[in-house]
C-alpha cells in the first residue's frame, strides 16, 4: 500500500481524530482486571488496540465491541485471568507487549507474547529486568520477543529507578505492583505520560506520585468504570502540522487529550512560531481535554529544548517535517530513544527527508534538520505509521507528487488518516 500526495491547499475545517492509543490500551487492560463492568467510549479501533482486545479475550475476559468506538469489558478481577491456549500475538504494539508483561508477571500461569517483525526486534530487557527482580521469570530471544512469562504469586514490591524514561516500563512495573506484596515504587529520570496512574486512580486505586517517584501498594481492587477516551494528540499532530505548513488555514480539532505529560509537541511547535491555541478546556474523567485551534504560521528553527523530549516522544517524525519546512536550522538532541520505536525514527526520517531534498545531519542521539523546500519524490515509511504520516504531510507542501511506500501500518494508530487529510482539502490517494 502507498500514499500519493499532491501539493494541496488546506481549507478551514473542524476535524475530529480517532481515540487515544495509550488510553485505549489501558482501558482494555485495566477494565479486564477490574471488578465489574467497564464501558469505554471514544475507543481507538486501530490494529494495535485490537491486538490487546483479542489477547485479553483469550485470557477469559468477555469483551464486546458494541460499535466502532464503544467497548464493554466484563472485568474478571485481579485474579480472574485464565491461561491462554495460544501465544498472544500483539502485532506491532510495544505498549501492549510491555504493559501486558507486567500483568502476566503476577499470574499463576505461563504465557508467550509475540508480535510482528518490528515488535520482535524491539528491546524488552527494560521490562524483563525489573519484573525479574519482582519474582517473575521471563525468557526472551536475547532481550527481544517472543517473551515466555512465568508468573509468580505473589510478586515482591521493589524500589526501582528506570534507566531510560519510559511510560511503558513504568506502567509494566506499576501493574505488576498490583500483584505484589508491599509497596512498589518507580523513579523516572524524566516525566513520562501518566495515563496508567490517572486511570488507576479513577478506578479507585491509590497511586502516589511525588518528585518523580510513583508508588503503588499491592492487592488493591480496581472498580470497573466508564472511560471516555480523548482524541489522540499524537494523531492530531499530523493535522496540526499540515495546517501550520499550509498558506492560509484555520482548523479546529475537537476533544483532544492535552494531558501535560503529552503536550511537548505543542510547546515545541509554539516555540518555532506555530499559532496553536487550546480552547474549551475540560476533563474526561482524570484526563485533560481541549479543542485545539491551529492557524497557518511561518515556522523558524532553533535548538529544541531536550527537557521536552519525553513529553513529545512520539511526535518527532512530525517535528522533523516541521523543522524541514521552517526557516533556518533546527537541532534535536537527547532523542536516542527514537532509534528503538516502531522503526529507527532518526534514520527513517533523515532518509525520507533527504529523498525530498532536505539536508539532515544525523548523530547518535540527535539530528540537525536544515529548513528548505520539499521536492517531489518517492520515500519509504520503513513500516512505521508515524514516519508514513509525517512524510505524507510533507507532500502537501512539496513542489511535486510525493509517494510514500509501505503505509499499511497507519491503521495501527490512525485508521481514516487519508480520509482526514482529504477532509482538509489534501489530494491524497
Ligand atoms: C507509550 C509510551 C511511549 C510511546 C508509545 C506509547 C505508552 O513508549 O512511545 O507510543 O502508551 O505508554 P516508551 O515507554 O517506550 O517511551
Amino acid at each position: 500500500m502507498q500514499f500519493l500526495v499532491q501539493p494541496s491547499a488546506i481549507s478551514d475545517a473542524t476535524i475530529t481524530v480517532p481515540g487515544d492509543k495509550s488510553v485505549s490500551h489501558r482501558a482494555l487492560m485495566l477494565g479486564s482486571i477490574a471488578e465489574g463492568r467497564t464501558s469505554i467510549s471514544g475507543f481507538l479501533a486501530g490494529e494495535d488496540c485490537h491486538a490487546t482486545l483479542t489477547a485479553m479475550a483469550s485470557m477469559g475476559v468477555h469483551i464486546e465491541q458494541t460499535s466502532s468506538t464503544e467497548v464493554l469489558v466484563q472485568g474478571v478481577g485481579l485474579h480472574g485471568l485464565i491461561e491462554p491456549e495460544n501465544e498472544l500475538d500483539l502485532g506491532n504494539s510495544g505498549t501492549a507487549m510491555r504493559l501486558m508483561t507486567g500483568i502476566l508477571s503476577g499470574q499463576s500461569f505461563t504465557s508467550i507474547l509475540t508480535g510482528d517483525e518490528s515488535l520482535t526486534s524491539r528491546p524488552m530487557q527494560r521490562v524483563i529486568s525489573p519484573l525479574g527482580l519482582m519474582g517473575a521469570s521471563i525468557d526472551s530471544d536475547d532481550g527481544r520477543p517472543p517473551l515466555t512469562v512465568r508468573g509468580k504469586v505473589p510478586l515482591t514490591g521493589i524500589d526501582y529507578t528506570l534507566p531510560v524514561a519510559s511510560a511503558q516500563v513504568k506502567s509494566a512495573i506499576l501493574l505488576a505492583g498490583l500483584y505484589a506484596d508491599g509497596v512498589t515504587t518507580v523513579k523516572e529520570p524524566a516525566v513520562t505520560r501518566d495515563h496508567t496512574e490517572r486511570m488507576l486512580n479513577s478506578m479507585g486505586v491509590n497511586v502516589e506520585s511525588a518528585n518523580g517517584r510513583i508508588s503503588i501498594t499491592g492487592n488493591q481492587v480496581l472498580r470497573g468504570s466508564d472511560i471516555r477516551v480523548p482524541a489522540d494528540l499524537s494523531s492530531a499532530s499530523f493535522v496540526i502540522l499540515a495546517t501550520l505548513l499550509a498558506k492560509q488555514a484555520d482548523v479546529l480539532i475537537e476533544g483532544v487529550g492535552v494531558n501535560p505529560t503529552r503536550t511537548g509537541v505543542i510547546d515545541i511547535l509554539q516555540a518555532m512560531g506555530g499559532d496553536i491555541r487550546m480552547e474549551n478546556a475540560r476533563l474526561y474523567g482524570e484526563e485533560p481535554v481541549a479543542d485545539i485551534r491551529v492557524r497557518s504560521s511561518t515556522l523558524h528553527g532553533g535548538p529544541v529544548d531536550a527537557r521536552l523530549v519525553s513529553l513529545a516522544i512520539d511526535e518527532f517524525p512530525a517535528l522533523f517535517v516541521a523543522a524541514a519546512a521552517a526557516k533556518g536550522s533546527t537541532e534535536f538532541s537527547g532523542i536516542a530513544e527514537l532509534r528503538f520505536k516502531e522503526s529507527d525514527r532518526i534514520a527513517a526520517m533523515a532518509t525520507g527527508l533527504r529523498n525530498l531534498g532536505i539536508r539532515v545531519e544525523e548523530s547518535d542521539d540527535g539530528a540537525v534538520v536544515h529548513g528548505g523546500k520539499f521536492t517531489g519524490g518517492r520515500v519509504d515509511s520503513q513500516g512505521d505509521h508515524r514516519v508514513a504520516m509525517s512524510l505524507a504531510v510533507a507532500g502537501t507542501v512539496a513542489t511535486d507528487t510525493v509517494t510514500v511506500n509501505d503505509v499499511a501500518a497507519v491503521n495501527t494508530s490512525f485508521p481514516g488518516f487519508a480520509a482526514c487529510l482529504t477532509q482538509l482539502g489534501v489530494a491524497i490517494q
